[in-house]
């Protein structure tokens, strides 16, 4: 490709995604494919010969576009809705042009030290400890993977040469991401070896089962090496009670993680900043900007305050990787050894936005989401399954199951919006998350005018 073809080819990505950001309440946001369409339209094998940039273009607006389920749109409300935003878009098209690969410092410094400095400025904004160590991975899973990780070598440094101890144990709720449980998995603890708290009628873990189930193990000569609390459940938003379960931590001294993939972002706002007493006494802390941090995704990250041991956990020097002494080399702090230069689309999107723009847009996510709450508690038709948290709110018709899941598939199929699921005490719920920079109260109100239309 020339560098005129190059200029041209991206002057018509840019004017493509301008107008996909002014057009995008027209497209529906569930993609409206059966499974395979898309495959179907795509040669089975790739070509022989390069060809012209123009025409690949022509095939993603013709074919890949029709398939997309549109997680940037203002009513894409499913799981936990998120934003890239504009300047994250500009950051990860020079990251893609730099191709960097900041495994060690000397590999790219301003990317080892750019993700130092994001990630500081992070934690001050956060309320956390700015001498915690960061480090961004892909994912929370991936993150609390590591923090796993981590927790097993402080408990048991042999572990890392001689495999896992007998009866290494790890202790979250019941309302605890699925990504704790397959982390234990991965780093071999086994899933039996998975203490499952029960929560209470708030879906919050309860501190008194965890220490009877601690004095059970411990009875029985089992290791409790991990407590995973979470602030932000994935189902309904509950925050476990951070600083007795940190406290009981420390009693016992065990690592304690703190999942707040998604609710860590709120901590942004002074007046939820309370809501995370106790998380600074953690060992770790999962924050995904890629969730409500108005970033793109990939970009989860981990602080804790012992990046000694995380860094025992994992590095491992082949003689080729041996550098001189730097400030520091990101590699040795997880499994992979190639990273991505993400912390420029950190970098900015915190400084295009500002901490006092961020926390705006979050509080007005928070708003939106009590809106909706209230017309549904004003409906004797609805009902919440748990006041509003964060951006979050469960809601369902005060009927069985049937109807609400019928209720559901019926909205995402309208295109008008695409709203998720979840099972609380038992029962269908419907989740409505809002995340994106561009939701405003014209969507939810259309959203709720369109879900009261369809019963
Ligand atoms: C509380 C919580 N933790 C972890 C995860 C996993 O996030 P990721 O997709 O970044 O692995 C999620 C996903 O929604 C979540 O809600």
């Amino acid at each position: 490709m020339t560098q005129e073809e190059f200029r041209a080819a991206a002057d018509r990505a840019a004017c493509w995604i301008a107008s996909y950001m002014e057009r995008i309440r027209d497209y529906p946001v569930l993609a409206r494919v059966r499974s395979g369409e898309i495959a179907a339209q795509l040669p089975a094998n790739g070509p022989e010969q390069g060809e012209d940039i123009g025409a690949v273009l022509d095939d993603f607006e013709r074919i890949v576009v029709p398939g997309i389920t549109h997680w940037n749109h203002p009513r894409f409300l499913a799981y936990f809705a998120n934003s890239g935003t504009p300047p994250g878009m500009i950051a990860e098209l020079l990251a893609s042009a730099l191709n960097v690969n900041a495994m060690v410092w000397r590999g790219s410094p301003a990317a080892t030290e750019l993700e130092q400095v994001t990630l500081r400025w992070l934690a001050q904004w956060l309320g956390l400890p700015p001498e915690w160590l960061g480090v961004i991975y892909d994912t929370a899973s991936v993150s609390t993977l590591h923090a796993l990780a981590a927790a097993r070598e402080w408990a048991d440094p042999r572990a890392r040469s001689h495999g896992n101890p007998p009866g290494l144990t790890l202790y979250c709720s019941e309302q605890a991401h699925s990504s704790v449980e397959k982390a234990a998995i991965a780093i071999g603890i086994g899933q039996e070896n998975v203490r499952k708290i029960a929560a209470g009628p708030q879906f919050q873990m309860n501190v008194e089962a965890l220490e009877e189930a601690l004095a059970r193990d411990r009875q029985a000569g089992r290791r409790p090496f991990c407590i995973v609390a979470t602030a932000g459940t994935t189902a309904c938003a509950a925050i476990d009670p951070l600083a007795p379960i940190a406290a009981l931590a420390e009693r016992e001294r065990i690592w304690l993680h703190v999942d707040a993939a998604y609710g860590g972002a709120f901590a942004l706002l002074p007046q939820m900043r309370r809501l995370f007493e106790g998380w600074e006494r953690a060992d770790s802390v999962v924050v995904n900007p890629h969730k409500s941090l108005l970033t793109q995704v990939d970009l989860s990250v981990l602080y804790t305050r012992r990046p000694d041991i995380l860094r025992r956990a994992f590095a491992l020097v082949p003689d080729y990787l041996q550098t001189p002494a730097a400030t520091i080399n990101l590699m040795d702090y997880g499994v992979p050894l190639g990273r991505r230069f993400r912390a420029l689309k950190l970098w900015f999107v915190m400084r295009c936005h500002g901490r006092e723009g961020m926390a705006a847009i979050l509080a007005g996510h928070v708003r939106l989401a009590q809106q909706f709450a209230m017309w549904v508690a004003e409906d004797e038709r609805f009902e919440l399954a748990i006041p509003a948290g964060f951006s979050l709110v469960c809601f369902r018709l005060r009927a069985p199951d049937e109807p609400n899941r019928a209720l559901l598939d019926r909205l995402n199929e309208s295109g008008v919006a695409f709203l998720s699921h979840t099972v609380l005490d038992g029962r269908f719920t419907l989740r409505l998350a809002v995340g994106n920079y561009q939701t405003n109260l014209d969507d939810l109100r259309a959203v709720w005018e369109k879900i009261r239309s369809l019963i």
